[in-house]
């Protein structure tokens, strides 16, 4: 099974980006199942819009993640509750509308997808490790489901690194989202798990994370004619791996990073 990972779509470039490549980019790469975070896709940047959604999944996406900025667009509390494809993540706090938990059949197998978010420098949230302890030991590969996909959205590099290890051979990828930039330390674990600290964005590079550089700088300065943060608008970048899972373990047999130009069709 062969999984295609991306990361936080920002803003309306990200979104030109996803509508023109993702078809091409799912069949070059003979995709089975795309999951991609859409917690920045609308206009200013913060949450999705329902249309939004419906873009990524009319585009190409199996599933659709998010993280902290799940709510900042309040309408799409109107399908959170009834929309699978659509997981904001499993550890915030009791009471929230929707779900962080999908499983969805593939070829006559069944993936399950997690959204967790991070503790550290977050809105407070459930235990990561404690919350996503309970999980595993609910959902088991090869048990319940065939695979396992994991979106950590959280800010610091070693909390990312713990979960995947701690992890490791119990699911088929820990992938981490929210810093909107791409490590380089894709790898398979030691048991199995596909495994990189931060996918990158779908979006504008020419930026501050995706966000209008000069705005930022300002912010940054204390600059009073600063406004608030909202997105570049040139080219955006696609950014995320694609896991190749076996279909008897359950685990990676390969991971490799994806980086390409969204705005044209040129070779990556
Ligand atoms: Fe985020």
């Amino acid at each position: 099974m062969k999984f295609l990972i991306l990361g936080d779509v920002c803003g309306p470039p990200g979104m030109r980006a996803i509508k023109l490549r993702l078809n091409e980019i799912i069949e070059k790469n003979k995709i089975d199942f795309t999951i991609i975070n859409g917690e920045n896709a609308a206009e200013n940047g913060k949450g999705l819009t329902i249309e939004n959604f419906k873009d990524l999944i009319s585009s190409g996406a199996n599933v659709v993640t998010s993280g902290n900025h799940i709510w900042d667009q309040k309408e799409i509390l109107e399908i959170i509750d009834k929309e699978k494809k659509l997981i904001r993540p499993e550890n915030f706090l009791d009471g929230q509308p929707g779900s962080g938990i999908g499983i969805y059949d593939v070829k006559d197998k069944k993936i399950a997808v997690i959204n967790l978010i991070g503790n550290v420098f977050m809105k407070k949230s459930n235990d990561l490790f404690l919350s996503a302890e309970k999980i595993i030991n609910k959902i088991i590969l090869k048990k319940n489901v065939d695979f396992i996909v994991i979106d950590l959205h959280a800010e610091i590099t070693s909390e990312k690194m713990a979960l995947g290890h701690y992890l490791d051979g119990k699911v088929t990828s820990v992938v981490g989202t929210h810093t909107h930039v791409p490590t380089a330390d894709y790898k398979i674990l030691e048991k199995g798990t596909a495994y990189q600290t931060d996918l990158g964005m779908c979006g504008d590079y020419n930026s501050v994370i995706g966000m209008n550089k000069e705005n930022s700088i300002k912010k940054f300065k204390k600059n009073p004619l600063a406004t608030g943060h909202f997105p570049a608008e040139g080219a955006a970048s696609i950014c995320g791996v694609i896991v190749d899972a076996d279909d008897k373990t359950g685990l990676a047999k390969k991971i490799s990073q994806i980086i390409v130009s969204g705005e044209s069709n040129l070779e990556s």
